[in-house]
């Protein structure tokens, strides 16, 4: 299996964006993980178009924005014009799941779904082969630098087996609280898609966590 890190720009030094993007991207991120919070869906807010579109030419990473917003379907079109090239939105935020996959799809890009760590795993079951990837959420969504819910393994583990059963090609990723400390354990799981924020920007230099991550893949 390919093996993916995307790095969350949540964590970045915003007096350094463009610099750091570049540094995540050279030392092999292939995505760019960006989290837009709309302070309803999510107690915080985050950041949005003029954000996205500023940065879109500092990186050729794929840019993976994860829409923490109610009613997502209202913003596709602008996302996509901003340079997004995967689009995830959340199970929990949107009366009409499908519907907002068909217009991600329609523009283009791909799509992807995702879920809190108390939404039932087989909520998202129908939508598996509809979209690109199924990101289950580790943390309550809201929040760089939280713990990972020990439970999230568990739940990987099921959403790998029915993606195998199912023949499927979805990518599984995983967000919030991975590090190097449980990386393992989250690829065992059954994970290819890891999103770090803390783990990629805090501490040591980005390209030597970078590394640890690349390592254990
Ligand atoms: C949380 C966001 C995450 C967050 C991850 O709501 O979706 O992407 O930035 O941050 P860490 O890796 O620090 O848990
Ligand atoms: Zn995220």
């Amino acid at each position: 299996m390919k093996y993916i890190l995307a790095p969350s720009l949540l964590a970045a030094d915003f007096t350094r964006l463009g610099e750091q993007i570049k540094e995540t991207e050279e030392a092999g991120a292939e995505y760019l993980h960006i989290d837009v919070m709309d302070g309803v869906f999510v107690p915080s807010i985050s950041f949005g178009m003029p954000l996205i579109e500023s940065i879109r030419p500092a990186s050729n990473q794929l840019f993976d924005v994860h829409l923490m917003i109610v009613d997502p379907e209202r913003y596709i079109e602008e996302f996509v014009r901003c340079g997004a090239d995967s689009i995830t939105f959340h199970l929990e935020a949107t009366k009409d799941p499908q519907a907002v996959i068909d217009k991600i799809h329609a523009c283009g890009i791909r799509a992807g779904i995702s879920i809190k760590p108390g939404t039932p795993l087989e909520e998202v079951y129908p939508y598996a082969d509809k979209v690109e990837m199924v990101l289950l959420m580790s943390v309550e969504p809201g929040f760089g630098g939280q713990t990972f819910i020990p439970e999230s393994y568990e739940r990987i583990r099921q959403l790998r087996n029915y993606i195998e059963e199912n023949g499927l090609a979805t990518r599984i990723e995983v967000d919030g609280g991975v590090g190097k400390k449980n990386i393992r354990e989250v690829i065992a799981a059954g994970a290819d898609v890891f999103v770090a924020g803390s783990g990629v920007f805090r501490k040591n230099s980005i390209t030597d966590n970078i590394n640890k991550f690349l390592e254990a893949f």
